[in-house]
């Protein structure tokens, strides 16, 4: 993908008079792309019968003849009204049974097949005008798609059939969710119904609870393959893409970017860097964990923060000056190619007016807009060097949507959250300059050095298999509390925690405490240091391990907290508690770092982050500034200073 700076825009939301001005705008200041159409269906199909797309012409022509390119949205997360007027099936229905309320976006149901073939219609309409139109890149499929847990009858039924197909028979599924606990054994199809009712996800068989997440994924994931699969069907040579964030009913990332071309990431990083040391602010595991989605390629930035936000919320505070070219750099140095801002104007109309683009509501050029052109500027100096290269890591942190659904199903104790467990290594490794990918348990472990899988909750058979692969040929592997807990189906296993993994671990779960936001202390010698356990502690039996950490206090004094084993010719480090504080973390990624062999950096100040990106013959090391500070950089071998949200690069031929 080639390195390109754009911005949203949003033609229907404004006078034609003003489109001309706007793309000579963005031209005159180096904008390269331009994402259009997302949410215009009703203009581009007012009634069932009349298409218009004249309007759209004259928009992509303004750009175009500017050598300005355009990204296309299959407008399908809004259906025009008539559509739920003639057709309420197309509607989402609630767990009370009730049609989901119109009024804002995103209320259609991905099974419903009327839908479909509405979308089937306006996509192929817009797809035949633009295939053959060079300023056209590339295609945006909806916008968001999360997995939405619609309880209509389409629904239902391709629950009930996803379920046919992974067990078959009914008693095959009141095996696996023992149906047997309260009186819940299914004894006709008809009776798997999605979880309706307003209870607490928690009341429900977590088992069947894990599965209906799953089909809402692999039905997401569905609806966004069914659409790309048309877009080529027309244009096989077109990209494809959808745009996602980091959303409460979280698709599954990998599944859903599968068949598409490249992944975007909707990046709206914070506008202050939190006081708290300790908190895990880094924006950086985000990107990481975008890149990671499709195998380290690149992605896109499809909606990047341009100005304060806000709307459904009070307003958050302005973005920082340096912000909003720093976060666009820090996003390239993370793996990103394009970087589109969201959005060019601030909208005067709709729900959204509050959600600043570079541009206010009078549309004068102004600071934030200034910095925008400056980034354009650096980006465009850097595309050559940029194309082509890559990000590989020697460390990966295993990312399972199993165990992600699983656990807020079950939360495991008090503030106990898989994303921090993430976090938690992830910060470690970057306040050392190390590069992390995060993949999922499908992908290939073989290349890594270092393997973490924080909190593993769901133990899938061949992901087991493969981190023990990894371990018996060298590599490092870091496994924690809550790994191995559960099998495939969401029960408990009847061995000693971590079940599947004690052999690796050479220890043994004792005793376990869900500690939540209370502290016990930990003395870990091989820093000198002591911290404090939150959220959970166990005591560790050692088998074949040797302890590097025992709990000082209350009743698991003395007892083991955390250990390493050496298994095949590689090292398993397990980690029964969890810390409060980063300084544990870092500590504990550089005493793992050392034992395999892999280099860090030495002296970073708070907030600095290095990356790298390479290609035959040139190394690209990245070095920014993440905090509202001036630093001064002095590693052995980079020297700098950084104003805030600064981002140095040095070339190197290699
Ligand atoms: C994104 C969404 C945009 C817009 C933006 C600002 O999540 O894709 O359409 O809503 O947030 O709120
Ligand atoms: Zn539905």
């Amino acid at each position: 993908m080639k390195p390109l700076i754009g911005v949203d825009y949003y033609p229907e939301h404004w006078d034609e008079s003003l489109w001309e001005a706007d793309a000579e705008m963005m031209k005159s200041i180096g904008v390269k792309v331009v994402r259009m159409a997302e949410f215009a269906w009703c203009k581009i199909q007012p009634y069932e019968h009349a298409f218009d797309l004249d309007w759209l012409d004259r928009a992509i022509e303004a750009f175009s003849k500017r050598e300005i390119k355009i990204i296309l949205c299959t407008p399908t997360n809004c259906p025009p009204l008539w559509v739920y007027e003639k057709y309420p099936e197309t509607l989402q229905t609630q767990r009370d049974g009730q049609k989901i309320a119109t009024g804002i976006r995103g209320h259609r149901c991905y099974s419903s097949k009327k839908y479909r073939e509405l979308c089937t219609h306006v996509i192929r309409r817009m797809v035949e005008r633009y295939k053959n139109n060079n300023a056209v890149i590339a295609w945006q499929i909806d916008n968001e798609v999360e997995a939405n847990e619609c309880c209509c009858e389409e629904c239902t039924a391709r629950f009930r059939a996803y379920l046919k197909k992974k067990y078959d028979t009914l008693d095959n599924i009141n095996q696996a969710y023992g149906n047997i606990v309260w009186s819940g054994e299914y004894s006709s199809w008809n009776q798997i119904k999605p979880p309706l009712g307003d209870y607490n996800e928690g009341w429900y068989n977590p088992a069947y609870m894990l599965d209906w997440k799953r089909f809402c994924k692999q039905n997401a994931a569905d609806f966004v393959r069914f659409q790309a699969n048309l877009i080529k069907s027309i244009a096989p040579d077109t990209s494809v893409t959808t745009n996602t964030w980091f959303c409460g009913n979280a698709p599954d990332y990998y599944d859903m970017f599968s068949d598409l071309d490249f992944v975007s990431y909707d990046n709206y990083p914070v506008a202050r860097i939190p006081k708290d040391e300790n908190a895990l602010y880094s924006h950086a595991f985000h990107l990481d964990l975008m890149r990671g989605m499709k195998d380290g390629k690149s992605f896109c930035i499809m909606e990047q923060l341009s100005g304060g936000t806000g709307c459904w919320t009070p307003m958050g505070r302005s973005p920082l000056t340096g912000m909003i070219q720093g976060y666009s750099m820090q996003a390239i140095a993370h793996g990103a190619d394009m970087v589109l801002h969201f959005r060019w104007r601030s909208a005067r109309k709709g729900a959204e007016m509050f959600w600043h683009g570079l541009l206010d509501h009078d549309g004068k050029p102004n600071s934030r807009l200034a910095e925008f052109e400056e980034l354009c500027k650096e980006v465009s100096a850097l595309s050559d060097d940029l194309e082509g290269t890559r990000i590989e890591n020697q460390c990966a942190i295993v990312y399972s949507s199993d165990s992600l659904d699983a656990l807020n199903l079950q939360p495991q104790s008090n503030g106990y959250h898989y994303f921090n467990q993430l976090k938690s290594f992830h910060d470690a490794l970057t306040s050392l300059g190390v590069g992390c990918d995060f993949i999922d348990e499908k992908s290939d472990l073989s290349k890594y050095k270092l393997l973490i899988a924080p909190a593993l909750f769901i133990t899938n058979s061949d992901t087991a298999k493969r981190i023990h692969e990894l371990a018996e040929k060298g590599g490092h592997v870091i496994l924690t509390n809550r790994c191995g807990v559960k099998d495939e189906v969401n029960g408990c296993l009847d061995t000693p925690l971590p079940c599947d993994f004690a052999d690796m671990t050479g220890c043994t779960v004792d005793e376990y405490d869900p500690l939540g936001y209370d502290i016990e202390k930990v003395a870990v010698p091989f820093c000198n240091g002591t911290f404090d356990a939150n959220m959970w502690s166990e005591s560790l039996t050692l088998n074949t391990a040797s302890e590097i950490a025992h709990y000082e206090q209350g009743f698991l004094d003395k007892k083991a907290a955390a250990t390493q084993n050496d298994f095949g010719k590689g090292k398993v480090y397990y980690i029964g508690f969890c810390s409060p504080q980063r300084a544990f973390y870092i500590s504990l990624m550089r005493y793992v770092l050392t034992s395999a062999g892999i280099s860090f950096v030495k002296g970073l100040p708070r907030g600095v982050e290095i990356t790298q990106r390479k290609k035959d013959g040139l190394k690209l090391t990245f070095v920014f500034n993440n905090s509202e500070q001036k630093v001064k950089v002095a590693t052995d071998k980079i020297k700098c200073e950084l104003e805030p949200f600064e981002m140095k690069i040095l070339k190197q031929r290699i």
